[in-house]
């Protein structure tokens, strides 16, 4: 599924983004950006031990801000790790926090000349956040971006489970409004 907005393009798709040919992908990780499970573990035992090396001088990332290292082995060139929110319940800023991982992740890729880059449905696995509302957050926030953001042509979401592709896809239908 896609929408056009402006010249830039967002796409939802299916798949496994260690797989994704793009100029960079975005990681779900934690703080320490040390690894984890999740995509976090399936990037960086795709992208190889020179990720996890350039990590280890990044001194960590805050929840809701990015930093970007090489792609290593993957088809990508660059992979940007974010932090999302752990969700817990909806009182603790996770709302504001979920849409500062994606803002700072097109702002890194932007600033590093990126003009395609592939999301994880982020916080949404181990991190609890409800698939719904961080549909909602997570497609407003790069549509509001592209919008002035034309440089960067193409974002795409890259559903792990087809249950989160419906999803995804349900809540974006009424954000296709025909000015984009
Ligand atoms: N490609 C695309 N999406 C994937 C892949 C993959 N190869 N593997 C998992 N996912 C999806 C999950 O199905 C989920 O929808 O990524 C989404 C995010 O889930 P997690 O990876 O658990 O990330 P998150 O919920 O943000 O929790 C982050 O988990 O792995 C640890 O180190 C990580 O501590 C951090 C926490």
């Amino acid at each position: 599924m896609e929408i056009k907005i402006g010249k830039s393009r967002l796409l939802l798709k299916q798949g496994d983004i260690t797989q994704e040919e793009v100029d960079a992908i975005v990681n779900a990780a934690n703080s320490s950006l040390l690894g984890g499970g999740g995509v976090d573990g399936a990037i960086h035992r795709a992208g190889g031990s020179e990720i996890l090396e350039q990590c280890k001088k990044l001194g960590g990332c805050a929840p809701g801000d990015a930093k970007i290292t090489t792609g290593g082995k993957l088809k990508a060139k660059h992979v940007i790790h974010t932090v999302g929110p752990i969700w817990r319940g909806g009182g603790e800023d996770e709302p504001r926090i979920l849409a500062s991982a994606y803002r700072r992740s097109l702002e890194v890729a932007s600033e590093n000349h990126c003009s395609s880059v592939s999301f994880p449905s982020i916080s949404t696995g181990a991190y609890g956040y409800p698939v719904t509302e961080a549909a909602q957050i997570a497609l407003r926030t790069i549509i509001a971006f592209l919008r002035k953001h034309q440089e960067l042509k193409e974002a795409r979401m890259v559903l792990f489970s087809p249950e989160d592709f419906s999803t995804y896809a349900r809540e974006l239908r009424p954000m296709t409004v025909p000015d984009m």
